[in-house]
C-alpha cells in the first residue's frame, strides 16, 4: 500500500476514534487521535491552575510541553503529559466541562497541529478530530466526515458511560453535546467543519461494523486509484 493520510472529522459521538482505531488495525496503519491531545492539554493545565478560562496565559505553558502518544496492535492508544501516562484521566467530566477554553485557543492549536504533523511523518496515517481536514491535512488523501442524528450520538455516549458502569442522565449527554457541538462549530480557529472535499457519511442508521467497511473501502479505492 502507497503511503496514505486519511482525515477524519464529525462532531462527538459520530463514531470517528472506533471508526479510525478498527480501520488503522485492519489495514495496518497508525492511529491518531488528536482529540486526546486537546484532552490533555486541558488536563495539564487544569492541575497547573485549578481552573482556567479565556484569561488562562496558554501560550506561555504550553512552550516546552511534553506530548506523545502510542497506537498499539490491540488499537488501543496511550498519551503521555510529561512522561506521566493521562490515557484515562483525560476522560474525566472536568476535562470535557473546560476543554472549550484551550480548543479555542490559538497558540495551543497551531502547538498541536505542529505536533500532529510532526507525528504523521513518512507514515501512512488515519487521524480523527475537528480539523484534520480543514487544518492539519488539508491535502490529506481522503477526507471522510461522520455524522449522526443528536439522538444517535447521545445515545451511544449514554450505553457507553453505562458500559463502564457509570450512572448517567441520558438528556443530561444530549445537552452536554448540544453545547460541545455549538462550541466547536463556532471557534474562530480550528472550527468543525464539512469540508467540501471530504465524504459525507451519516451513521445514524449504521453499525460501527457497516462503517468500518465503507471507510475500509473508500480507502481501497483510493489506495488502487
Ligand atoms: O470523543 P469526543 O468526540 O467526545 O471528543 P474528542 O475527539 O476527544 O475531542 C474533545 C474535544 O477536543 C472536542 O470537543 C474539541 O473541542 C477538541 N478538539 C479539537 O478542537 N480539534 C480536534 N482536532 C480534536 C478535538
Ligand atoms: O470519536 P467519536 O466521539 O466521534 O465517537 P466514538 O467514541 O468513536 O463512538 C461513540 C460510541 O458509539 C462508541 O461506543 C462506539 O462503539 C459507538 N458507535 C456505534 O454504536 N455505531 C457506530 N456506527 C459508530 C460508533
Amino acid at each position: 500500500m502507497k503511503k496514505i493520510t486519511v482525515a477524519v472529522d464529525g462532531p462527538a459521538g459520530s463514531g470517528k476514534s472506533s471508526v479510525s482505531r478498527q480501520v488503522a488495525a485492519r489495514l495496518g496503519i497508525t492511529y491518531i487521535d488528536s482529540g486526546a491531545i486537546y484532552r490533555a492539554i486541558t488536563w495539564f493545565f487544569l492541575e497547573k491552575y485549578g481552573d482556567i478560562d479565556s484569561e488562562t496565559p496558554f501560550d506561555k505553558g504550553i512552550k516546552g510541553l511534553d506530548i506523545r502518544q502510542e497506537y498499539y496492535s490491540d488499537r488501543t492508544t496511550k498519551t503521555f503529559v510529561n512522561g506521566l501516562d493521562v490515557s484515562k484521566l483525560i476522560r474525566s467530566e472536568e476535562v470535557v466541562k473546560s476543554i472549550q477554553w484551550v480548543s479555542s485557543d490559538k497558540a495551543v492549536r497551531d502547538f498541536v497541529t505542529t505536533l500532529l504533523r510532526e507525528w504523521a511523518g513518512e507514515k501512512s496515517i488515519i487521524m480523527d478530530g475537528r480539523d484534520i481536514g480543514s487544518v492539519v491535512f488539508p491535502n490529506a488523501d481522503l477526507k471522510i466526515y461522520l455524522d449522526a442524528s443528536v439522538e444517535t450520538r447521545a445515545k451511544r455516549r449514554y450505553d457507553e458511560y453505562v458500559g463502564t458502569g457509570k450512572n448517567v442522565d441520558l438528556k443530561a449527554i444530549k445537552k452536554q453535546i448540544i453545547q460541545r457541538d455549538s462550541q466547536d462549530t463556532a471557534r474562530e480557529f480550528g472550527a468543525l467543519k464539512r469540508c467540501e472535499d471530504a465524504v459525507f457519511v451519516d451513521t445514524s442508521d449504521m453499525t460501527q461494523d457497516q462503517v468500518v467497511n465503507k471507510l475500509t473501502e473508500l480507502i481501497e479505492n483510493q489506495d488502487s486509484a
